[in-house]
């Protein structure tokens, strides 16, 4: 009998190789998860689990742990979209299930499937709606506009009760976005100052180096504003910009985050579009795509905190370097202003990835004779301290799940009112400006801000 039981639809896809076996195999061998658990792997291939096994092991671009897998993995051959085929799947489970088993459904399959198959799930009584001992998991895209992520979640709820369902945003899982309240609530020197009189800007960056990687299909009709803005990068500012919560449960957190998301606000000149030379070129890309592979925007969040305060959005591939960092820039002091030396104004770095931890940019006099000045950064490097303990986004997700705590997961409002502010920006889109690299769009923010975006 087993006390976790983690059935993955789509088991034979992308983000089931490079991302769920490989984080279950480390958590099992960590032993941070118990070790009466089973993947049960749902695929329409005709495998047994040990040419499953071989078979991701061999087209995984992660790598993974097959010696751990076998012994927690179990593939079970199923046509999702066909109901009889679930009636040995419950059978299954039920041989493996006693009465207080923590059962995770992970939907690793496109959002055209989901309507089938919560459906089946329903029906075929895999899953009882009502049961918080059974989780339905899945991620982005949820939906394409808020009409469609609102039909999606409507949909949903028929099936299933809003407390089995868990959205993941990976970004959630990323220790440094979970760091991000510590640094700014119990440290008195950012607490006194973050706000709009000293704040002078944040920008939340996401630059990636990879192109779409043979993502065609769903990148296409995506892009980046709705890829990467509409999740993780309005995540990341919404806890930058909130109150203080009422207390750090999960709901009492999200419905700071909503206030934020309800004051959002942009300024319809600063959007720059942009696709990378050789997109159109990408297999199944047609010729003639106008999909976007970057996206910049300057927004406001007007609350009485934060108003005026402008907050660089900015994400693309195909650019310099792979980094994933926000800036806070505070206001120059009084006396700065009146020196004419070369001084930075003081910025804190949140360092998301790849290496995470915080910078504190200061300006120091250079040691010696002279009265040199030079601007220096504090740096905590996390992943430097923690070298092998580092867990991966879903490693942290998944254990969440099983321990039914919900703060790292998105809440439907959140994803409405995201989708509600990209609405308005698409409103406002235009034909892409093609770029070779990210000297071709730096000069073109400058013009437009006068802000170096890094
Ligand atoms: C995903 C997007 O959500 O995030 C991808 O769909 C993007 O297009 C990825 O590459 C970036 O995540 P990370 O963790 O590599 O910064």
């Amino acid at each position: 009998m087993k006390d976790l039981i983690i059935t993955i639809f789509g088991a034979t896809g992308d983000l089931t190789s490079r991302k769920l076996l490989p984080a279950l195999a480390k958590l099992y061998k960590r032993k941070k998860i118990t070790d009466q658990m089973m993947i049960v792997a749902l695929g329409r291939r005709d495998y047994d689990t040990n040419s499953y096994l071989e078979y991701m092991k061999e087209t995984s671009s992660a790598k993974l742990d097959v010696k751990t897998l076998e012994k927690i993995v179990e593939y079970h051959q199923i046509e999702i979209t066909n109901l009889s085929d679930y009636k040995e799947l419950v059978e299954k489970i039920k041989c493996h299930k006693h009465e207080n088993t923590r059962e995770l459904f992970y939907l690793a399959i496109g959002p055209e499937l989901f309507p089938i198959v919560s459906k089946n799930i329903n029906e075929s009584k895999l899953v009882t709606i009502g049961n918080i001992n059974q989780s339905i998991i899945f991620e982005k895209p949820f939906g394409h506009d808020l009409e469609s992520a609102k039909n999606i979640s409507e949909m949903l709820w028929n099936y299933f009760d809003e407390k089995q369902i868990y959205r993941i945003d990976h970004y959630l899982g990323k220790e440094m976005i979970q760091n991000i309240m510590m640094v700014r609530f119990a440290n008195r020197i950012f607490e006194e100052i973050w706000h709009n009189r000293s704040i002078k800007s944040v920008k939340i960056i996401a630059k990636e180096t990879d192109g779409i990687l043979g993502r065609a299909g769903y990148y296409d009709t995506s892009g980046a504003l709705k890829d990467m803005v509409q999740s993780h990068l309005l995540q990341m500012l919404s806890m930058i910009a909130m109150e203080v919560p009422l207390s750090y449960h999960s709901d009492d957190v999200k419905d700071e985050k909503i206030k934020v998301l309800k004051h959002l606000s942009f300024d319809r000149d600063s959007l720059i579009f942009a696709q990378y030379d050789g997109y159109l070129e990408e297999k199944n890309i047609s010729k003639d795509s106008k999909t976007e592979t970057f996206v910049f925007l300057k927004a406001f969040v007007n609350t009485p905190r934060f108003k005026g305060v402008p907050f660089y959005l900015m994400t693309g591939k195909k650019l310099d370097q792979k980094e994933s960092i926000i800036i806070i820039e505070f206001e120059e002091t009084s006396e700065q202003r009146k020196w004419n030396l070369p001084l930075s104004t003081n910025k804190l770095y949140i360092k998301i990835a790849p290496l995470d931890g915080v910078g504190l940019v200061l300006n120091s006099k250079v040691p010696g004779l002279r009265d040199d000045v030079e601007t220096v950064e504090l740096e905590y490097c996390i992943a430097c301290h923690a070298v092998g303990n580092m867990s991966e986004a879903y490693e942290k997700l998944l254990l969440e799940v099983t321990e039914h705590h919900k703060s790292l997961f998105t809440r439907w409002d959140e994803i409405e009112l995201s989708w509600h502010f990209i609405d308005q920006i698409k409103k406002y889109q235009k034909d892409p400006i093609q770029y070779k690299d990210y000297e071709d769009i730096k000069p073109i923010i400058f013009e437009m801000t006068k802000e170096e975006m890094k």
